[in-house]
């Protein structure tokens, strides 16, 4: 192809030519929401960093459900912030807490929107760790024993889909073995499989209020500066069961959703995080860019790359933008 006998500009001449050669669309079918629930009536509190997400109760976060719902999402990713968080994690796994209140209730509401729930441990530990701490550093095996029985607690209270997002080895494989065992093999596991060490999780945890207290999670979550590793991960997790394979951050990393998306024959997932949640609300604040088309762009660009769902703050928004066309 050369120049002047194509002339791209050509299909760009106007919107209906633009629309027609038009690679990629948005659906608010891509998205699946996350929500904070924390224990009370009545409770909504702002999160400072991340502008229209708030910590809620269980009676008005059901009402943003259906409110999600309505604009055709078709998933929510429950973290929940319990009363208490001790050493040993007891309130991930424990048969009436609070995502495991959560989750009843809003399969009793809602039940055909899908409840995925985020399976890990660091809103539950009073050390803000994402597993067991043995000699100074988050134990692998004893942490999986855990996971298994938190996932198990997830699937019993009602949940559509675990999401273990703890970064330990074998983590898939343990809790697709402790579902299988108790009569779960139909719930699906949407694996956090390249997991960074990233900080863009901010403002996360002021939300979920997990920051470690001590250290960083660099010895579970992945080095930035890596891209081979990150299908070894998800190799390891295919093999131990995924049914969807996940990138998180999105935005820095969409060369790993692009090799995700090649090399595996699986639904890829992208977590468009906190913090790029954050950077776009700030900017547009600011007035030095226009926040709804740099949340439509950065979108595009994720499912662009590769992502066939995206785990996204904006999906609210951004269904509701899709809507009015
Ligand atoms: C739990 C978890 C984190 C996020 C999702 N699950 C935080 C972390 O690993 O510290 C981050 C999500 C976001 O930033 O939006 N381990």
């Amino acid at each position: 192809m050369q120049f002047p006998e194509y002339r791209p500009r050509r299909m760009r001449k106007n919107e209906a030519f633009r629309k027609l050669i038009r690679e990629t669309t948005l659906s608010a079918n891509d998205f699946i929401y996350p929500l904070f629930v924390v224990p009370g009536k009545d409770v909504k509190n702002p999160v400072a960093s991340m502008p229209g997400v708030f910590q809620q109760s269980a009676d008005l976060l059901v009402k943003e459900v259906r409110h999600l719902e309505s604009l055709g999402i078709p998933a929510i990713l429950l973290f929940g912030i319990p009363e208490k968080k001790d050493e040993t994690a007891s309130g991930a796994f424990a048969k009436d807490g609070i995502v495991q209140r959560t989750v009843r209730r809003i399969k009793e509401k809602c039940p055909d929107i899908l409840v995925v729930t985020d399976v890990c441990l660091c809103e539950y530990t009073s050390h803000g760790h994402c597993g067991m701490i043995e000699k100074g550093d988050v134990d692998n095996d004893s942490t999986l024993e855990v996971l298994a029985e938190t996932a198990l607690s997830h699937a019993r209270a009602g949940a559509d889909m675990v999401a273990p997002s703890a970064m330990m080895d074998g983590q898939v494989g343990a809790i697709r073995e402790a579902l299988d065992e108790s009569g779960f093999e139909s719930i699906p596991v949407i694996a956090y499989s390249a997991k960074y060490a990233s900080s863009f999780y901010g403002p996360f945890r002021e939300a979920a209020e997990s920051a470690p207290q001590f250290g960083n999670r660099k010895s579970y979550q992945m080095d930035p500066a890596n891209s081979d590793e990150a299908i070894r991960e998800m190799t390891l997790d295919v093999s131990e069961g995924a049914d969807i394979i996940m990138v998180k951050p999105a935005l820095p990393y969409l060369d790993i959703i692009r090799r995700a998306k090649e090399e595996f024959d699986l639904p890829v997932a992208a977590y468009n995080v906190s913090g790029e949640f954050a950077m776009i609300k700030a900017a547009a604040k600011m007035g030095w860019i226009d926040g709804e088309l740099a949340m439509m762009e950065a979108l595009t660009a994720i499912k662009r790359a590769g992502a066939d769902i995206i785990i996204t703050y904006f999906a609210g928004e951004a269904a509701e933008l899709l809507r009015k066309g």
